[in-house]
């Protein structure tokens, strides 16, 4: 462990993005349908439901038949195995579902959805498919991540510039039921927020699984290492919120030289871990804009 005592955290200057603590409109007059019920979906519905929404104003599209048993017993919404009329009265739809079937599901639901606005949280596919398929330009583009299930999720959000700044404000009540979210200018810039945050999840627990089995190689038992592991990132991470000095001074701080953190770091930095980390995220891009140009380029 390092001796020298980390520069208590001063409080930071705002930043241009909703962080929980702003004021957002309520949901009001909105009857919101979900093209997919998976996990972000039902991430989505549990926040809007503990933010007051009635499960009668909500209705999912779901083909598979286990996961529409489980809506219903879980939130009370209605469930749809496809797309059809009962869409008509929706005022906004949220997709969530794989690109690989976005394409599809699109042109079945079309019909029926021409007068929503329309909120998108698949991976990779451009305003440009979803206002071809649907046959509308009140598209909005959004990459969440999966700490939405306990309203911590961060999203970034893109809108076509047909819409509207109160429908943008619309889509910021739905969105803000799962934690905080930031609009991003360019809608090429949701590739790499699909690297960083949206995948970004599941880098944070390779990095805890790691720990966990380290600490309990060196001996400690399993829970303890994991309880251990879990609240060293969550104080980390909120050191790094709350202080208005980067990440990058608050590990120098704690890593004096010839000490046990300096140890790991070097080790770390010896073994390239820095590049192949930076590669893996690349990697994830990649893969997001490769999803965009094959499912929906036609
Ligand atoms: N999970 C994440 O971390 C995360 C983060 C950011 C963005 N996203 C994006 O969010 C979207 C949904 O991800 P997810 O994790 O919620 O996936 P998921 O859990 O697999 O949910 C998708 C659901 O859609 C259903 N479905 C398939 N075809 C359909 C159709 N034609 N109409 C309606 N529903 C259909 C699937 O049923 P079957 O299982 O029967 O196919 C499945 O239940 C993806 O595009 C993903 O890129 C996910």
């Amino acid at each position: 462990m390092a001796t020298q005592s980390p520069t208590p955290a001063r409080p930071r200057a705002p930043k241009p993005s909703n962080t929980g603590q702003e004021r957002i409109a309520p949901i009001n007059n909105e009857r919101i349908s979900f093209i997919g019920g998976g996990n972000m979906a039902s991430a989505i519905i549990s926040g809007l439901i503990k933010q007051g929404m009635a499960p009668r104003l909500i209705d999912v599209v779901e083909p598979d038949e286990e996961a529409r048993a489980r809506l219903t017993a879980q939130f009370g919404v209605t469930t749809h195995t496809s797309s059809g009329p009962a869409l008509d009265a929706s005022t906004l739809l949220v997709w969530a579902i794989k690109p690989q079937v976005f394409k599809e599901a699109a042109l079945q639901a079309r019909y029926y959805t021409k007068s929503a606005l329309h909120l998108s949280v698949a991976a990779g596919i451009h305003t440009d498919s979803i206002v071809r398929w649907l046959g509308t330009k009140q598209v909005v583009r959004a990459m969440p991540n999966t700490p939405a299930m306990v309203g911590k999720g961060i999203t970034a959000l893109y809108p076509r510039s047909d819409v509207a700044v109160e429908d943008r404000r619309r889509v910021e009540s739905v969105i803000s039921s799962t934690g905080e979210h930031l609009w991003v200018g360019d809608e090429v810039q949701l590739d790499a927020v699909t690297a960083l945050s949206g995948s970004g999840p599941a880098y944070v627990f390779y990095f805890l699984e790691t720990m966990i089995q380290a600490g309990s190689d060196m001996g400690l038992p399993r829970e303890q290492a994991q309880h251990l592991a879990i609240a060293t990132f969550a104080g980390a991470a909120e050191l790094a919120r709350k202080s208005d000095q980067p990440p990058e001074i608050l590990r120098q701080r704690v890593t004096s030289k010839g000490g046990t953190t300096h140890a790991a770091i070097a080790s770390m930095e010896q073994d390239q871990m820095r590049t192949l980390f930076m590669r893996a995220i690349h990697a994830a891009r990649l893969r997001a804009k490769a999803l965009g140009d094959e499912f929906g380029a036609s």
